[in-house]
């Protein structure tokens, strides 16, 4: 396949216009400059097209300007765009009806809408020790919850989230995610490794760190998204579940990333049978319009009038949005989210057969990781390979997106077809040859 130069001339130049105006923060994966996008297609402002592996960041969930969402927009927009969180409309009710209907738990469910998947996790936060009345938090190593102050504390998949920002929120002790490719801890015989890790939280930090009747919650990804796409051991959530049951810890869960059908299922806490307290999401709710929810049982949403709040919560085009978005993902695009998932998953897995460099496939549903490695038996990241890989395939024209240091995540739209799937897999094969060839990995002869 013929590589494309990257980027074309009118990208080049609008990105020396950005680079003059906004945030140098921001993280800027490859210079891809966006122009539109219909389903898992995308193309860039000098006419390049390319399949996209990464939705946004998992967010475009029903694909690029899916004509359902952006009917309702358009609709919502012609009667009205805001009237502020002090007041009401049917579509804010309507959509936190329908989360409650789809909730985690068995309990009635209550909503807090926001307008990212930080806001999210800072409303669960003050949440927590609002209803609780303590104020201490477990979080897990290679979380990722998001940048503000509170969410930013429970982030530590990478130093730089945390550099030049000190002091944070207080009261927060990690404990290891149960990595099942990369354990740290020593498991007893018969152990399940999520179980280990529930064990060092309740021997090594509830008691020697923090007394448990302080503890107002444990906050914790249901699959690690920027920490690596992780999917942890059966045993851990329900582990975990009696872990909070015993001590009257809240256990929050973070879906920003792994939830709406993203897995098969509405949350992927649904795959370890156990129910959350309290739900953070946000990404995949409005197919791209910002948007998040806290979603609690309604005896744990206790606050007073005025408590916690803001300004666009409830925003009618963003919910207009998510009310298509939820009944596009219920009645076909979770149960595609299911089956390219598991088509995916296995197709990724043949690959590792023929190439040295990928240690490890994993995934639920359309949330996949595939790890790079420069030797199978130590396991050493092979991060600049994995980066390569990216940038060779976006020249081939697949938008893809790393997480971890090593680790490239596999996300498109819930929507994608068979066909797209089968195009993305083979620029991806050729990717990583190309890499491989490069880094000097000999792909022939290779095993699991
Ligand atoms: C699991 C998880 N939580 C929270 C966030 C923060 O969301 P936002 O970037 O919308 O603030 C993210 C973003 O990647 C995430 O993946």
């Amino acid at each position: 396949m013929q590589p494309m130069k990257l980027p074309g001339p009118k990208a080049r130049a609008l990105i020396k216009r950005d680079a003059a105006v906004i945030s140098p923060s921001y993280p800027r994966s490859y210079p891809f400059v966006m122009d539109h996008g219909k389903g898992t297609e995308v193309w860039d402002v000098d006419g390049n097209r390319f399949l996209d592996f990464m939705a946004g960041i998992a967010v475009v969930s029903t694909g690029h300007a899916h004509p359902k969402v952006v009917q309702a927009i358009q609709e919502q927009a012609e009667k009205f765009l805001h009237i502020s969180s002090d007041f009401y409309h049917e579509k804010w009710i309507l959509l936190a009806e329908k989360l409650a209907e789809i909730a985690p738990f068995h309990d009635s469910a209550v909503s807090f809408m926001t307008n990212s998947g930080t806001e999210a996790v800072e409303t669960a936060i003050k949440l927590a020790r609002y209803h609780t009345g303590r104020s201490n938090f477990i979080g897990f190593t290679g979380a990722f919850h998001g940048r503000t102050m509170g969410a930013v504390t429970f982030t530590a998949s990478k130093a730089k989230y945390h550099r030049g920002f000190y002091p944070l929120m207080n009261g927060v002790v990690h404990a290891p995610f149960p990595n099942p490719y990369r354990p740290i801890l020593e498991r007893r015989p018969g152990e399940d490794y999520g179980e280990t890790v529930v064990r060092y939280i309740e021997e090594q930090i509830l008691g020697p760190i923090l007394p448990p009747e302080e503890v107002a919650g444990i906050l914790v990804e249901t699959i690690q998204g920027e920490g690596g796409y992780i999917v942890p051991p059966p045993g851990f959530f329900p582990a975990l579940r009696k872990l909070c049951d015993r001590y009257d810890i809240l256990l929050i869960v973070d879906e920003v990333q792994s939830g709406m059908g993203r897995t098969g299922k509405w949350w992927a806490i649904e795959h370890f049978h156990t129910e959350p307290d309290v739900l953070t999401i946000a990404k995949g709710i409005a197919s791209g319009l910002p948007l998040g929810a806290c979603i609690a049982r309604r005896h744990i949403m206790d606050w007073e009038r005025g408590a916690h709040g803001n300004t666009f919560g409830g925003n009618p085009i963003a919910c207009a949005a998510a009310l298509a978005t939820i009944e596009l993902i219920e009645n076909q695009y979770m149960h595609n989210a299911a089956e390219m998932g598991q088509y995916l998953l296995q197709a990724l897995t043949e690959m590792q057969t023929r190439h040295p460099s990928i240690g490890d496939v994993r995934g639920l549903g359309l949330m996949i990781g595939v790890e790079f490695v420069m030797d199978r038996k130590t396991k050493e990241p092979a991060e600049k390979l994995h980066e390569r890989v990216i940038e060779l395939a976006f020249e081939r024209g697949l938008l893809l997106l790393g997480c971890a240091r090593n680790v490239i995540r596999i996300a498109p739209p819930l929507s994608i077809s068979r066909s797209e799937v089968n195009e993305g897999l083979a620029i991806f094969e050729e990717a990583v040859t190309l890499a491989e060839k490069e880094f000097g990995l000999a792909a022939p002869g290779a095993s699991r």
